[in-house]
């Protein structure tokens, strides 16, 4: 039985398959905006990073995304991330549907060349996302939205406008209310001063629906600590806070292996006396699976409403299709009624299902 995430996995690529048809697409955004993800904010001043990057690695056990000064993250990255038991890893990218990859340079690769196949290589940004997936016995199943990073400056090349698109590329993301919002911050600077809390505040002044990542901790200045942020003191969120500690620059440069490096993070947080009362809900490892946790708990409890979102869904196209008349000739026709197939699948699939996730089941 697949899962709840990877059905709305499912969902979600076929919502985009639509995505470019300007009029026609006009009942799908709705049905795409009440799909539960979650959403990697985090800031960056000049060349100091908050880790975004490297906190996605972490948790995928794996590194595949693009390096580099500057605004690296040009276009919104979808990974979704498939538990296999045995075999070997691979990635297969939305836009390269039969394409295995096994090599993850080739998949770093593949991702800046995509980007640039989009914004033409003129260093802009495009909020059309690429769609990656990975298959890995060293993931848990989770879907992970890869957005720019926020920035105060644009660099050569870059017009001014860019500071501004992507703060609002970032927002529209997040602002949804379905959206979980993971915001890297990282742990030498002042949290005040943390791009990723100042916007995900503005959306969710509440802290319902964001997770505090704190990176960086061992970077910290002697004599400091982490442990106001971690319990919660210093900014409070309805989630507790994870701290992580990922490759530095120099692990980086050394090709450390990511799972000895999550190992060596583990060791870290049940070694260093100021955080061995922490060190259960902290790391990269404990961040995927509290995730994954969040995210199938947030889905089951949105299944009525996406359910009858989708009955609208198929009934609006049903009423489009006959407006367009039959044979339904036109590519985009084609496309109405390819989604409405789908969505007609998933109305089965969430009936088959809905006795096991009403209260009380927890079956599926
Ligand atoms: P991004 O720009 O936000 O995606 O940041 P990156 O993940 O690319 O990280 C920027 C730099 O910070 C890299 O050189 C990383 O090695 C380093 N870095 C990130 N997180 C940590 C951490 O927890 N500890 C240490 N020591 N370095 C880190
Ligand atoms: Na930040
Ligand atoms: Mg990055």
């Amino acid at each position: 039985m697949e899962n709840l995430i990877q059905l709305v996995n499912r969902l979600q690529r076929a919502c985009t398959a639509l995505g470019d048809y300007g009029e026609e697409k006009a009942a799908l955004p709705t049905l795409w905006d009440a799909l539960p993800s979650i959403a990697v904010v985090g800031g960056q001043i000049f060349v100091t990073s908050s880790g975004k990057s490297s906190v996605l690695e972490s948790v995928v056990g794996k590194d595949f995304l693009p390096r580099g000064s500057g605004i690296v993250t040009r276009r919104p990255l979808v990974l979704q991330l498939h538990r296999i038991d045995e075999g070997r890893e691979y990635a297969e990218f939305g836009h390269l549907p039969r394409k295995r990859f096994t090599d993850f340079a080739a998949v770093r690769k593949e991702i800046s060349d995509e980007t640039d196949r989009e914004t033409g290589r003129s260093k802009q940004i495009s909020s059309v996302p690429i769609y990656l997936s990975i298959y890995s016995p060293n993931v848990v199943n989770l879907t992970l939205i890869d957005l720019p990073g926020l920035t105060k400056v644009a660099v050569e090349g870059q017009s001014e406008s860019i500071v501004a698109d992507i703060e609002n590329m970032v927002r529209s993301f997040i602002e949804k209310p379905n959206c979980i919002i993971l915001a890297v911050s990282p742990a030498n600077q002042d949290l005040a001063t943390s791009d990723a809390i100042k916007i995900s505040r503005e959306v969710d002044p509440k802290g319902e629906r964001t997770f505090g990542v704190l990176t960086k901790i061992d970077l910290m200045d002697q004599g400091t600590d982490a442990v106001d942020i971690l319990e919660g003191r210093a900014y409070k969120l309805q989630f507790p806070w994870i701290g992580v500690v990922n490759r530095s620059q120099a692990d980086i440069n050394k090709n450390v292996d990511m799972i000895a490096a999550r190992h060596r993070e583990r060791e870290y947080f049940a070694q260093t006396s100021e955080y061995k009362h922490l060190a259960s809900r902290m790391g990269s490892e404990h961040l995927g699976k509290v995730l994954s946790k969040h995210l199938e708990s947030v889905i089951k409890s949105r299944i009525p409403s996406l359910q009858s979102l989708i009955t609208k869904t198929i009934a609006d196209l049903e009423s489009e299709l006959s407006r367009l008349g039959k044979p339904i000739a036109t590519d985009a026709g084609g496309k109405l009624y390819m989604i409405m197939e789908i969505c007609r699948i998933f109305d089965g699939i969430f009936k088959e299902h809905l006795d096991g996730i009403r209260p009380g089941g927890d079956k599926i």
